[in-house]
């Protein structure tokens, strides 16, 4: 070709390179990603270029996480942002639309490619399963997405691996809380970590530190009891032997503290009602458990589903910034309860349409919506961007906490679950774990002319509901939402029953037939024999499992049929002892009264019926406390750290105290407290600290362990102050006729402070009275702030 003709063609061709790179300049402007254009900057790969190399500064663990979540979310678009903020549940991805887990590849794909959802949550089923069923899920997350950010997936293993069959099925925690022992509560996180990690559930919503102080609450027992300090005290146990156990390498867990806050107290009772609490009330009594968690470095928080003083919670700015974020400095992720933002639409009537709710939840500080069953809220999320009332700034602030809680969980490193150790999930080591935990934890209420132990040559005739039934030990959340079927349960857990019948000789144990309850049937009269022919009659009662709304009730008494059964035993002039299976406490004060001894069992889990059966026996010397006011009666339920005016007008006393007190529990020997001393009797100012010791002895015959319970009185104070509070909690295991010294701090800005209504600390000069067994001293305060 001619030197000209080549020059013009050179010319012709830039010219429409320059028209060409024009054009791309243009389009990009108005094509653009919302959030570049927000921004002004593009993100640093497009969506179709290929980022899954390994040398990415996102993917190099060598980088601070700070640095990785910058690159990472410096490429991500907006879809991908906000399906970050968003979880489903199992059974939209599975073949049967159950919690069954097969994987639906179609469903699942689409999920994840079409609409970037970055966590789901829940499922049921072997662990075999579990692995492949969450590796498929990560497969598609790591290899076909463009940036392969993995999956975290929810459960709620809130009594253990409670959703796998092979796992050891743990006390749930208003039954652990009876041991007073957060040794107990540190071990059933170390045991959920183990048999949950390798599973691919890194994220678990556990634990409630909801106050457990309202007993027609039908969540009571996912409580660790009604008072702050101890559920505090057990929720940052679970929580560190939890996140912290190193025995999951390389896997990582991330617990998450439910349900923020003031859910527990309904005002009538029932689940995800309104509540109407004080702010000062909640400052003093209901947001303790969660900073003690927030301490213990819990990585995640869940949102309360009902409302308080008027406000959907998840509607809340109030709560979830002013006061979760900036007074309580919680820097963790923040996920909705299951479905929540719809519900301020549907059940609070507090938005006109999801739209609105959503960005009223987003505006209060919600991170991740538990939207579950649909993707609405991806759609809302990018419509309410691009009409800029959400900017692209508030999205990179809960982006920046998921993928903070991902990186820190090592699960761009280790994404996948794992067969190599399944033969831990259900270990005899693990079970002994629990079966120490039944053990500390199952109470002893009563035991009058000391009908408990057994005598071993004793006719026992065991009955009622649950004395030969797994389901009710283990409750709700086991293998299915309100717990599975008997014949779901794990194969090799013992009844009561059947442990009993180990510890008693050949044939001096019958089983009533649990038709019995059905009086006036054949089974009901039979049973009536059988009372006569036994020495000792132990009966099951209480209430049959139950979760969340499915446990509202208008009456907690003794339902009529097993009333007439424990009736028709204490009858018979035999000793009769009652053992409490249930969630709550059931009202039974005029029978319990009459029998000889009173068990509080709750749910105490797979080992629950060996541990029963030891403590009958005897092998087992019972050491719980109540950690919960068992109510006389229905109509007026009170919580032990009530105000002094409570009490002003009630006589006789014992018509209003509780049935069973918080703290009430025997032993089968006798601790007796002596010399309480202080260090000084004056405190001079906040800065100064008091040293109080008590000596606890075993003065009974038989070893035992004693849950040694500190208890703070502010005799006056501006704002009314409790009765008493615990303060400090310490477990001694003593010999007969061994003694020890038991010591606690008195540390005033710690102890003897109390929040006003903008949680400002108050700290008061006055006097103190510790309370400590049978001790009580008082002490002075000089100088408040
Ligand atoms: C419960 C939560 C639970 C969530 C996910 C909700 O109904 O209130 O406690 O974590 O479901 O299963």
């Amino acid at each position: 070709m001619p030197t000209f003709i080549k020059l013009k063609s050179a010319i012709g061709n830039l010219k429409i390179s320059l028209l060409l790179m024009s054009l791309t300049l243009l389009l990009n402007t108005f094509f653009q990603p919302a959030e570049v254009q927000a921004q002004g900057r593009k993100p640093k790969s497009r969506p179709t270029e290929n980022t899954n190399s390994a040398e990415l500064p996102y993917k190099n663990a060598k980088l601070s996480i700070n640095n990785r979540i910058e690159d990472l979310l410096g490429r991500m678009t907006l879809d991908e942002k906000i399906g970050e903020m968003t979880q489903l549940c199992a059974s939209s991805i599975t073949l049967d639309g159950t919690k069954k887990l097969d994987l639906n590849l179609e469903k699942i794909r689409s999920y994840i490619l079409q609409y970037h959802v970055g966590s789901f949550l829940s499922g049921t089923g072997k662990a075999e399963r579990w692995v492949d069923f969450i590796t498929g899920i990560q497969k598609i997350a790591m290899t076909e997405t463009r940036l392969g950010i993995p999956i975290i997936f929810g459960m709620d293993n809130v009594h253990g691996s409670n959703y796998t069959d092979e796992a050891i099925m743990l006390p749930h925690n208003l039954t652990l809380s009876c041991s007073f022992n957060p040794v107990l509560a540190a071990e059933a996180g170390r045991v959920t970590a183990i048999e949950s990690a390798d599973l691919g559930h890194h994220w678990n919503f556990a634990p409630v530190l909801d106050i457990g102080k309202n007993p027609y609450w039908p969540r009571l027992y996912e409580t660790f009891g009604e008072d702050p300090y101890l559920c505090g005290l057990m929720g940052a146990s679970f929580t560190k032997a939890f996140q912290e156990c190193k025995e999951v390498a390389p896997y990582k867990m991330a617990a998450c503290a439910k349900h923020f806050i003031g859910y527990s107290d309904p005002k009538y009772g029932w689940d995800r009602a309104p509540s109407e609490i004080p702010d000062q009330t909640i400052h003093e009594f209901f947001a303790p458990p969660f900073q003690a968690a927030f301490k213990a470095g819990i990585k995640t928080l869940m949102v309360n589903s009902g409302e308080l003083n008027g406000e959907p919670v998840h509607g809340s700015r109030k709560i979830l910034t002013d006061l979760l974020r900036n007074k309580m400095k919680f820097e963790g992720v923040v996920l909705t309860d299951i479905k929540d933002i719809m519900k301020m639409v549907e059940m609070h009537g507090a938005a006109h349409n999801e739209e609105e709710a959503t960005l009223r939840a987003i505006n209060a500080g919600i991170d991740m919506s538990m939207a579950c069953s649909d993707v609405n809220f991806i759609a809302i999320m990018k419509k309410l961007v691009s009409e800029k009332k959400i900017t692209v700034a508030r999205i990179d602030t809960s982006v920046r906490r998921i993928l903070k809680l991902k990186f820190e969980l090592g699960l761009f490193e280790n994404p996948y679950p794992s067969k190599a150790r399944l033969n831990k999930i259900g270990s005899e080591e693990n079970y002994q774990v629990a079966l120490e935990a039944a053990r500390e934890s199952i109470v002893l209420l009563q035991n009058k002319n000391s009908a408990l132990p057994l005598k071993t040559q004793s006719k026992v005739l065991l009955g009622g509901f649950a004395a030969n039934s797994k389901r009710n030990l283990n409750g709700a959340w086991t293998l299915e939402w309100l717990g599975a079927p008997e014949d779901r349960q794990p194969a090799q857990m013992k009844t009561l029953f059947s442990a009993l019948k180990e510890k008693l000789s050949e044939g001096s144990l019958t089983l009533a037939d649990s038709a019995a309850e059905n009086i006036g049937s054949p089974a009901y009269e039979a049973f009536k024999q059988q009372c006569q022919k036994a020495d000792h009659i132990v009966l099951t009662i209480g209430e049959i499992p139950y979760s969340e709304f499915k446990g509202n009730a208008v009456d907690i008494n003794l339902n009529p049929n097993q009333r007439k059964l424990v009736e028709t035993a204490l009858e018979s002039g035999k000793p009769v002892t009652l053992i409490v299976i249930s969630g709550r406490p059931v009202l039974f004060t005029d029978l319990a009264r009459k029998a000889s001894a009173v068990l509080f069992a709750g749910h105490p889990g797979q080992a629950g019926g060996e541990a029963l059966a030891e403590i009958l026996v005897g092998e087992t010397n019972p050491s719980a406390k109540l950690s919960f006011s068992w109510p006389v009666a229905s109509g007026h339920t009170v919580p032990y750290y009530t105000k002094k005016s409570e009490y002003h007008h009630r006589k006789p006393w014992e018509d209003f105290l509780p049935l069973y007190s918080f703290g009430q529990g025997e032993s089968y020997t006798q601790f007796t407290y002596s010399n309480l001393s202080f260090s000084d009797t004056v405190l001079a100012n906040h800065k100064t600290k008091l040293r109080a010791k008590v000596t606890v002895t075993n003065t009974g015959k038989v070893a035992g362990k004693e849950a040694v319970l500190w208890f703070l009185t502010d005799e006056v104070g501006t704002l009314t102050r409790p009765v008493k509070i615990l303060k400090s909690v310490d477990k001694v295991y003593l010999k007969p006729n061994e003694k020890t010294t038991v010591e606690f701090l008195i540390d005033p800005l710690q102890h003897l402070s109390f929040p006003d209504a903008e949680a400002n600390k108050l700290l008061e000069a006055g006097f103190f009275k510790v309370q400590v067994g049978t001790e009580t001293k008082r002490f002075r305060l000089a100088k408040g702030l």
